[in-house]
């Protein structure tokens, strides 16, 4: 691993670190579920975090048995479905809704000179960045629309990299997300996880809540690796 000096740059990943929107992805894809009849699991939920809409999509069919019978047509009205939901239930969002520790750590790295991305697959990270008054906390936020792959391809850590004109060894990735962690580890960067030690395994740093986030904590774990 490299060290912490070396680090200049963090990539976020946005739902489930920087805010709980983990929990309404979650409500608004079981609707789906329940709907196409698969079985609503805490292991489905936990496999569909950090994947982008139409794969989550394709994996709650696949989960149930489903994927042959819907037609594309019926596919892209489920996942507008769950959007439509999901734009719902984020309509409440305010700075308030920044999870523990998060606005802290962030204006940290921006007094300490380090620089910032954004790499969710969300094509509604704009918008909840805006509610949460957080938009102009990052150098740039990666285009999900522009990605050949999702996660846990590196595609979109290697572009938070390049967003933030930093090589990739100098990149902390920020993640929830099995999936996230992945994509962090094959882009060459440094993946710190937020969450399950079980489920967050392969992350170089591991950190139960994002309460326990900060740049000293980052340091010390650095160090004693
Ligand atoms: C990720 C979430 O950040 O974004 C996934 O972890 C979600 O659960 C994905 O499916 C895509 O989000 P959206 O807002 O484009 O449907
Ligand atoms: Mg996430």
């Amino acid at each position: 691993m490299v060290t912490f000096s070396e680090i200049s740059g963090f990539a976020f990943d946005l739902d489930g670190v920087i805010t709980d929107t983990a929990k309404f992805h979650a409500m608004a894809w079981q609707q789906v579920a329940e709907q196409v009849g698969t079985k609503w699991t805490s292991q489905l939920a936990d496999n569909l975090k950090g994947i982008d809409r139409m794969t989550s999509l394709e994996m709650i069919l696949k989960a149930g048995g489903h994927e042959t019978e819907y037609s594309d047509t019926e596919k892209e009205q489920l996942a507008d479905e769950k959007n439509h939901n999901y734009v719902n239930l984020i309509k409440t969002l305010t700075p308030d809704d920044i999870l523990p520790g998060m606005l802290d750590f962030i204006q940290s790295l921006h007094q300490n000179h380090y620089k910032l991305a954004l790499a969710s697959v969300s094509r509604n990270a704009p918008v909840i960045l805006e509610r949460l008054g957080l938009t102009d906390s990052f150098e740039g936020i990666v285009d999900p629309a522009s990605l050949k792959l999702g996660k846990p391809d590196p595609e979109i850590y290697i572009r938070a990299a390049e967003v933030m004109h930093l090589d990739p060894d100098k990149v902390i990735g920020v993640e929830d997300a099995a999936a996230g962690v992945t994509s962090i580890n094959k882009a060459g960067e440094t993946s710190l996880g937020i969450g399950d030690a079980k489920i967050l395994h392969e992350a170089n740093l591991i950190f139960a809540n994002t309460k326990e986030v900060t740049l000293q904590a980052i340091k010390e774990k650095m160090t004693a690796n």
